[in-house]
């Protein structure tokens, strides 16, 4: 029996950052190897999504390769042979799907968006792309069937949104047409969303970390030097409660490292909490906080050196192949339903 797929996309204009690597890269790669053997798994670089808002073209090339990069320094097992690695506008079917699903979504679906609402607002000159991206987001996962999409929390409107368009097809041109993703609720049963550390801005800790925060003070790149890196932290914004509570709501600067140190020691939140809740300074959990740092991005430095390029390419252009077969093949059946090829 074929199996079922599970799919995401990283967004390739980026310098990724802590927040990346512990809330998207290392979760996919654990659910890699929970699910090997179980599921398919389409990993893809969305580089048409990545100027919807203005970005630096002469970048997004290296950087969509990169990205690759950065799953496999993560520790994606590259040799999985139901892994697949692509770019998005490496095969054309989601552009082509794009245009057709435009005639089956609302004008008003697209406005209710929030993410283009929160992109679109005080902004002039907004693209005809940032508004129509979650229909392509749509293609990207009903081209491959896709029954989990593991995104951030920001993104499951979209996927909710992929979901209603596939049903919406199947309700007009044949139940078997398009394969919807599962429902929000089973996304999340699925793949745990809600456990999903949502790292904070070190200067800013109400806010999350985010390459688009005004400054970088609070913002760990994968690319810092670790010492550099090490000082944001020594300089991470905290509060004047005296004593340390994993506490979001009163202590968020405090309970983001409590979790960041977890998360890079490889321990449980409550391991870490039975050290540091309770002492009346916050200097030992910053300079931890702060060694562990340094000593993850010093060793995910050397991993990103040493991925082998060949091989990252040569896993690419296999699945690229593979994808344009799958991805045309489901482009033709809902060509042939919309009446655009012979039935
Ligand atoms: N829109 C997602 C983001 O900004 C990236 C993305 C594009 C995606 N297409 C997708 C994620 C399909 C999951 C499935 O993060």
């Amino acid at each position: 029996m074929k199996k079922s797929v599970i799919l995401t996309g990283l967004r390739a204009n980026n310098d990724l950052h802590l927040g990346n690597y512990l809330g998207a890269l290392l979760p996919m790669v654990e659910l890699q190897k929970k699910y090997a053997g179980k599921y398919q798994i389409n990993l893809f670089v969305p580089d048409l999504h990545s100027f919807t808002t203005p970005i630096d073209h002469s970048k997004l090339y290296d950087q969509s390769l990169n990205n690759l990069k950065l799953f496999v320094a993560s520790g994606l097992d590259l040799a999985d042979p139901d892994t697949y690695i692509y770019r998005q506008s490496f095969v054309p079917a989601h552009s082509e799907m794009t245009v057709i699903l435009n005639c089956f979504t609302h004008f008003g679906e697209l406005g209710r968006m929030i993410q283009f609402k929160d992109k679109s607002s005080n902004k002039e000159n907004v693209s005809a792309g940032l508004f129509d991206y979650p229909v392509l987001m749509a293609a990207d996962i009903l081209l491959y069937g896709a029954k989990y999409v593991p995104v951030g929390q920001d993104q499951t409107q979209h996927v909710e949104l992929a979901r209603d368009i596939g049903i919406r097809m199947n309700n007009k041109f044949g139940k078997d047409l398009l394969q919807p993703p599962e429902a929000e609720k089973d996304q999340i049963t699925f793949a745990g969303q809600n456990n999903r550390l949502r790292v904070r801005d070190l200067s800013n800790p109400d806010k999350k970390m985010s390459k688009t925060n005004d400054s970088d003070k609070g913002v760990i790149f994968l690319t810092d030097d670790p010492d550099t890196a090490a000082k944001k932290v020594l300089g991470a914004t905290t509060d004047s409660v005296g004593v340390i509570n994993y506490d979001y709501d009163k202590q968020p600067g405090i309970s983001n490292l409590l979790d960041i140190l977890s998360a890079l020691t490889n321990k449980t939140t409550d391991e870490i909490c039975k050290i540091y809740v309770g002492q009346k300074q916050y200097k030992d959990l910053k300079e931890a906080t702060s060694e562990a740092i340094k000593k993850f991005l010093t060793e995910f430095q050397t991993k990103l050196n040493e991925v082998d390029e060949k091989a990252v390419l040569g896993k690419l252009s296999a699945s690229e192949e593979v994808m344009n077969k799958v991805a045309n093949a489901t482009l033709l059946k809902v060509q042939k339903a919309v009446g655009l090829r012979q039935a």
